[in-house]
């Protein structure tokens, strides 16, 4: 049988441990001021969360990774590697993974796609288009090139390259398709080597989450951050006694923002 002053001294420690939990709490959101940083990507914020920044800094799906200097994100199921960044644009240039690991002929084909609400394309690119296994009796409209993928697993070798905006309706009998947005400067799209080395070369999106409330924010002294459960952008205050939020526009959305 425990004694009742052991029972009491239990009760002393789950208080204190309930007690010390609430600074804990509050000290989490203090790690927005914390910049991300890996390799030569320096100073990354809001909207983005990840390595010594705590997830509530940032849209749930802007997580960045940092593995031996270099730097990782994930858009739509795809992971790009971080190859530039710029905050006062907004922009970074990014660059499919897979293509470092399995070139031009990889065994599954997965689109680049954006998540709109969250990035925009920047400009000087335009989208190549690569299909895989197509009737040899195809043609394609201009501009199209075409090299080889010895035995990728699709009926033919042959993959023919369309490089130019959307398509649009037109649909190709082909087993596979794959369209990589890439730089302009990439001419000769008949060349394997060129054409992964455009790849490579990666894209330029530019962030567009929540950008004006955090504006909004970091002119009242705050730091930005993301309430994962409402949805919404927040605005972290330096200290305590910023937890008295004032309401700051009642947007069309009905969605109120409060700041420092
Ligand atoms: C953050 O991203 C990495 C790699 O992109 C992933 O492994 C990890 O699960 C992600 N974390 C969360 C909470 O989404
Ligand atoms: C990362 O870069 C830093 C600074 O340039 C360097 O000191 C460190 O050794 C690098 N780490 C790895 C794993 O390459
Ligand atoms: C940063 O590092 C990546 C990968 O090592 C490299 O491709 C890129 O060109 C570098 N960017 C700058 C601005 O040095
Ligand atoms: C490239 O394709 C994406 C996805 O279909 C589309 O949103 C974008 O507008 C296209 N870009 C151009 C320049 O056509
Ligand atoms: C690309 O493949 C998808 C899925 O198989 C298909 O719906 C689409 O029509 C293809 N695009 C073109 C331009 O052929």
């Amino acid at each position: 049988m425990p004694s009742l002053l052991t029972i009491l001294h239990i009760l002393q420690f789950i208080i204190l441990l309930k007690l010390i939990q609430i600074p804990l709490y509050l000290s989490s959101n203090e790690g927005c001021e914390n910049l991300f940083t890996c390799g030569n990507i320096t100073n990354i914020g809001f909207p983005f969360w990840g390595a010594n920044r705590p997830k509530e800094c940032g849209y749930p799906l802007l997580n960045l990774t940092c593995i031996k200097n270099i730097s990782y994100i994930t858009i739509n199921d795809v992971e790009y590697q971080v190859l530039e960044a710029n905050p006062d644009l907004q922009t970074l240039r990014i660059t499919r993974e897979d293509s470092f690991q399995e070139g031009l002929c990889p065994p599954k084909h997965v689109s680049t796609t954006l998540d709109t609400d969250l990035f925009v394309y920047g400009p000087n690119y335009n989208n190549l288009t690569l299909f895989y296994g197509c009737p040899s009796s195809i043609t394609f409209p201009s501009p199209s090139g075409q090299f080889q993928c010895h035995s990728n697993g699709y009926s033919d070798d042959i993959v023919y390259t369309w490089f130019g905006p959307n398509i649009g309706p037109l649909a190709f009998p082909c087993q596979d398709n794959m369209t990589v947005p890439v730089s302009l400067s990439l001419f000769d799209i008949s060349n394997f080597a060129k054409i992964q080395s455009a790849i490579k070369d990666g894209f330029v999106v530019r962030w567009i989450a929540g950008i004006e409330d955090c504006m909004k924010c970091q002119n009242s002294g705050g730091f930005c951050g993301y309430d994962w459960i409402s949805k919404q952008t927040t605005c972290y205050c330096r200290d305590q006694s910023c937890s008295n939020f004032i309401p700051v526009s009642n947007t069309p959305s009905g969605m109120s923002k409060y700041f420092c």
